[in-house]
C-alpha cells in the first residue's frame, strides 16, 4: 500500500520511538519524510532509514519550544518540498514524579515540550494545510490524557491539553477540509516507557521489566504496544480513508481506557 506518494510529512521526535516508527511507515508508503528532533545522531539515522527506502527525507534540528528555531525548519521544508501534508507532532517528555517533588521547572519543562511544542508546531503548519485546502495534523496525547495514575501530574496535564489544542485546531481545519486528531496510545515499548519503568518501578520495589509485565497485565490484551502499531493508526488519520474523521482523541491503548 502506498497511499503518500509525493506527499510530505513532518514529524517531530522523529529520532526515537514513535516518531521514528512513524517516519518508517510514512516512507514506506512512498512519502517525503522531514524529520525534526533535538538529537543529531538518531535522527539522522531515521532520516537514513527513510531514504533507503526510496524517497527523500531532511534531519533537521528543532527544539520544539522554540518558535524561531520552528520557523527556520519550516522554511526549510517550504523551499526543499513547496508542500507540507502531514504533521505528527510526537516530540515529548515524560518523568514519573510523584506531586509533591516536581519543582515548578519540571513542571513548565514538561508543559513546554508536550503541550506548547504541540502548538507552536500546529500554529507554525495549520495555514500552510489551509493554503492548500488538505492535509491534516496528528498529535501524540496519551492514554494519560484521558486518565491518568499517581506521578503524572505536568504529564497528564500537558496530554489533557493536547487533546483541547487538537479539538481547537480541528474546527479552524475543518473549513478547508483539512483534519486535526490526537492519538492516546497506552503503554508502547520506547525509549520514554522503559526509562519511567525503571524509575517508577524502582519506587515500588519492582524492576523495570517487573514494572511493564504488571502494566502489561493491567491491560485488557494483556500486552504493551509496539511503536508500529501506533504509527498505523497514525497514517490511516492522514489517509484518504479518514477525511471525514476530525477533533478526534482515539485511543490505541489495548482497551486500557476503556476497562
Ligand atoms: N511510549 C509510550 O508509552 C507513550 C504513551 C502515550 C503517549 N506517548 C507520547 O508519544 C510521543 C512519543 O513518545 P515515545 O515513547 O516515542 O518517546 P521517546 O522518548 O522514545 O521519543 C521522543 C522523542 O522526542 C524528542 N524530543 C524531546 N524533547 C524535544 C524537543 N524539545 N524538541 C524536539 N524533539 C524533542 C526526543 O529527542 C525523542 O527523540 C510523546 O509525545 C509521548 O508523550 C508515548
Amino acid at each position: 500500500m502506498k497511499r503518500f506518494v509525493d506527499q510530505v510529512v513532518v514529524i517531530t521526535g522523529a529520532a526515537n520511538g514513535i516518531g521514528k516508527a512513524c517516519a518508517q511507515r510514512f516512507a514506506q508508503e512512498g512519502a517525503n519524510i522531514a524529520c525534526l528532533d533535538i538529537t543529531t545522531a538518531d535522527n539522522e539515522a531515521t532520516a537514513a532509514e527513510c531514504r533507503s527506502l526510496g524517497v527523500e527525507a531532511l534531519a533537521l534540528l528543532c527544539d520544539v519550544t522554540d518558535v524561531d528555531n520552528i520557523r527556520l525548519v519550516i522554511d526549510a521544508i517550504l523551499e526543499k518540498w513547496r508542500r507540507i501534508d502531514t504533521l505528527v507532532a510526537s516530540a515529548g517528555i515524560y518523568t514519573g514524579t510523584p506531586l509533591a517533588e516536581v519543582p515548578l521547572q519540571q513542571w513548565q519543562r514538561t508543559i513546554d515540550i508536550n503541550l506548547t511544542g504541540a502548538f507552536l508546531t500546529n500554529q507554525a503548519i495549520a495555514p500552510i494545510i489551509m493554503k492548500q485546502r488538505r492535509g491534516s495534523i496528528i498529535n501524540l496525547s496519551s492514554m494519560a490524557g484521558k486518565t491518568s495514575w499517581p506521578a503524572s501530574a505536568e504529564y497528564s496535564s500537558s496530554k489533557s491539553g493536547v487533546i483541547g489544542l487538537t479539538r481547537s485546531v480541528a474546527m479552524e481545519l475543518a473549513p478547508y477540509g483539512a483534519t486535526a486528531n490526537a492519538v492516546c496510545p497506552g503503554n508502547t515499548l520506547t525509549d520514554m516507557v522503559r526509562n519511567v519503568a525503571a524509575k517508577v518501578g524502582a519506587t515500588d520495589g519492582m524492576t523495570g521489566e517487573e514494572w511493564l509485565d504488571m502494566r502489561a497485565n493491567d491491560c485488557p490484551m494483556k500486552r504493551l504496544a509496539e511503536p508500529w502499531e501506533i504509527a498505523g493508526v497514525i497514517a490511516f488519520l492522514a489517509s484518504e480513508d479518514s477525511r471525514y474523521l476530525t477533533g478526534q482523541a482515539i485511543e490505541v491503548d489495548g482497551g486500557m481506557v476503556m476497562s
